[in-house]
C-alpha cells in the first residue's frame, strides 16, 4: 500500500484531485466509484470547479457509488443519492444516464445487487475507486465481521455508525439501519484503489487498514491484498502509523521523480 501524509485537508484534497485529473485525461471513458461522506466533499468541489475551469471533463465518464441507505427514497435529503446530486453530480457534465446507483427502494434486493454487479462487469470493471474509511475501518458500508470476499449486498449498520450517522438526522428512530453496499470484493477488483482520511478521528483506522492484521474486524485491512492501493491522509489522521517515517522517506526519495533511470542510461560505460 502506497502512504502519502500530507499537511493538511487541503493538501489531501488537492493530491486526490490531481490524482483523478491525470486518470480522467488517461482515460476520459474512466469507470469512477465514488463514496459519501464528509471526507470526500472537498475533493467533488474541486472537481466541481475543475469541470468549470474545463480540467477535467466527466461526458464519457460512468459512475457507481459505493452504497445507499436502505429505506431512503433518491430524493430523501439524507440519501446518499441526494448527497451526490447536491455536492457533485449537479456540477459536473456527467450524462445523468451513466450515473449508477444502488436503491434504497429495490424491488427485490439480491436480484438489485446482482444487477449492480453486472452493471458494473458490462462496463468493463471500475478503473478507480474513492474511498472514505469509517473509524471502526469499515469501508462502504462493510462493518466488521464482513466477508473479505463478499459483493454487493445488504448489511446491518453497527450501533457506531449509526450514532456517527445521527448528526444528520432530526432523531435517532429516523437513522437507516440498514444499508446496500459493495462488498469488500467488489472493491477489491477495483483497478486503481484511493482512499482519502483526515482528522484524528480516523487515525487508529488508519493505522489498523495500513500496519494492522488482515482481518474481517477492519475491513479496509483486506486492501493490503490490492496491488494499487493508495492511502493519502493529513497528518492528524497518520498520527498513529508506527511507520510514518519510512513512507515519507519514500516520498521523498521517489526513483522517478529523481530521474534514476535517466541518469543510469545516460552513463557512459567504463573503458
Ligand atoms: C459512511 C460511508 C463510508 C464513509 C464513512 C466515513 O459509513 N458509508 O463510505 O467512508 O461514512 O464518513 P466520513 O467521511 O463522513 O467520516
Amino acid at each position: 500500500m502506497i502512504v502519502i501524509i500530507k499537511p493538511d485537508p487541503d493538501a489531501v484534497t488537492r493530491y486526490a484531485y490531481d490524482f483523478v485529473r491525470a486518470k480522467l485525461t488517461a482515460k476520459p471513458n474512466l469507470v469512477l466509484g465514488l463514496p459519501t461522506g464528509s471526507t470526500p466533499q472537498r475533493l467533488y468541489k474541486a472537481l466541481a470547479e475543475g469541470c468549470r475551469k474545463g480540467e477535467v471533463d466527466f461526458s464519457r465518464v460512468h459512475t457507481f457509488n459505493l452504497d445507499e441507505y436502505i429505506g431512503l427514497a433518491p430524493d430523501h435529503p439524507q440519501s446518499y443519492f441526494h448527497f451526490m446530486r447536491v455536492n457533485l453530480f449537479d456540477h459536473v457534465n456527467l450524462p445523468p444516464t451513466n450515473i449508477h446507483f444502488l436503491s434504497g427502494l429495490p424491488d427485490d434486493v439480491e436480484t438489485h445487487c446482482e444487477d449492480y454487479e453486472r452493471q458494473i462487469r458490462d462496463l468493463g470493471g471500475i478503473d478507480l475507486q474513492i474511498l472514505g474509511i469509517g473509524r471502526d475501518g469499515h469501508i462502504g458500508f462493510n462493518e466488521p465481521t464482513s466477508s473479505l470476499c463478499s459483493r454487493t449486498r445488504d448489511k446491518t449498520l453497527t450501533r457506531d455508525t449509526i450514532e456517527d450517522n445521527r448528526r444528520f438526522f432530526e432523531n435517532e428512530d429516523e437513522v437507516p439501519r440498514w444499508a446496500l453496499t459493495m462488498g469488500v470484493g467488489t472493491i477489491l477488483a477495483a483497478r486503481d484503489l484511493l482512499v482519502l482520511a483526515t482528522g484524528r478521528a480516523k487515525a487508529e483506522a488508519i493505522a489498523a487498514m495500513v500496519e494492522g492484521p488482515l482481518t474481517a474486524m477492519c475491513t479496509a485491512s483486506a486492501l493490503q491484498m490490492h496491488p494499487r492501493a493508495r492511502v493519502v491522509c493529513d497528518e492528524a489522521a497518520a498520527a498513529k502509523l508506527d511507520h510514518d517515517e519510512y513512507y515519507r522517506w519514500m516520498q521523498e526519495n521517489d526513483f522517478r521523480m529523481r530521474g534514476v533511470l535517466e541518469a543510469g542510461r545516460s552513463r557512459k560505460p567504463k573503458k
